[in-house]
């Protein structure tokens, strides 16, 4: 049911998510793309995008789904219980995750002026570091990704063959180094000129909005918001679902 006590927000703080779900998921060995995996019984994207719509500043959910599966990706958010204060659309993916987000972005009608990227193999983010990445766009800033400190020390190397020893370069000040997750939230008009004018490789969206010189903040990551990347991964995601199930009193 659509609430009519309140009004809705301002037009240029309309917040739209870009979710790049068009990924083959080599890491993690064999099987269907890695967004339609299921933890816990359900679609690594349905958790994703089930996160997103749990924020009550998001009304819009543009899904970009493996090329040949956008029509699946449709009939899995059919068939998935999720917010009606949300709509949702889906756009089949490219070859790279840039190339994805650039397809997601293109399909943003007009009034949205904020937009979050947020990856689907990050399915168990908390509402709260979403809330917490669009309050810093709200309040200004063009890019806000969520980041943690590391554990591990970082040595840059001299990268050489697999298994041969790498000539250790440097040894980053660790306080200063941070691990960045998603969703990343941005100024939409600065993450589409990013696209559109930078072509590099890059790893992240900030990184893009980084090089047009644009100013990006760094605000609370959380644990939760870790990446499935390889097969352990998935055993710590199952993990994390069981202690929510437990902690919510099942
Ligand atoms: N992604 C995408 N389109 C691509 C490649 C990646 O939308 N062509 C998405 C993935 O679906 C994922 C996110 O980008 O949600 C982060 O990428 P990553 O974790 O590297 O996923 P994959 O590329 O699927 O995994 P791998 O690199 O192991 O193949
Ligand atoms: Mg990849």
């Amino acid at each position: 049911m659509s609430d009519v006590s309140s009004p809705p927000p301002a037009e240029a703080a309309r917040t739209a998510v870009v979710i790049p779900a068009a990924g083959r998921g080599v890491r993690l060995g064999p099987g269907a793309p890695k967004a339609l995996r299921t933890l816990g019984g359900v679609p690594m994207l349905i958790h994703a995008v089930r996160a997103m719509a749990a924020s009550r500043a998001v009304s819009l959910v543009v899904v970009v789904a493996p090329p040949d599966g956008a029509a699946e990706v449709k009939s899995l958010l059919d068939t998935h219980a999720l917010p009606e204060r949300t709509d949702f659309v889906v756009v089949p993916g490219g070859e790279t995750r840039q190339e994805s987000v650039r397809l997601g972005l293109e399909a943003l009608p007009p009034e949205y002026g904020i937009v979050l990227v947020h990856d689907a193999a990050r399915p168990l983010v908390p509402v709260d570091t979403v809330d917490t990445v669009i309050e810093a766009v709200r309040e200004g800033a063009v890019a806000a990704v969520p980041a943690l400190p590391l554990a591990d020390t970082v040595k840059e190397v001299e990268p050489a063959a697999p298994g041969e020893p790498e000539p250790v370069l440097a040894t980053p000040e660790r306080a200063r180094l941070r691990a960045v997750q998603t969703p990343q939230g941005f100024a939409r008009a600065t993450l589409v000129r990013a696209h559109e004018q930078i072509t590099g490789a890059v790893t992240d969206d900030a990184g893009m909005v980084e090089q047009l010189g644009e100013p990006v903040v760094a605000v609370a990551g959380h644990e939760e918001a870790f990446k499935v990347t390889r097969p352990l991964d998935l055993v710590l995601a199952e993990a994390v679902l069981a202690r929510r199930r437990l902690n919510d009193g099942f």
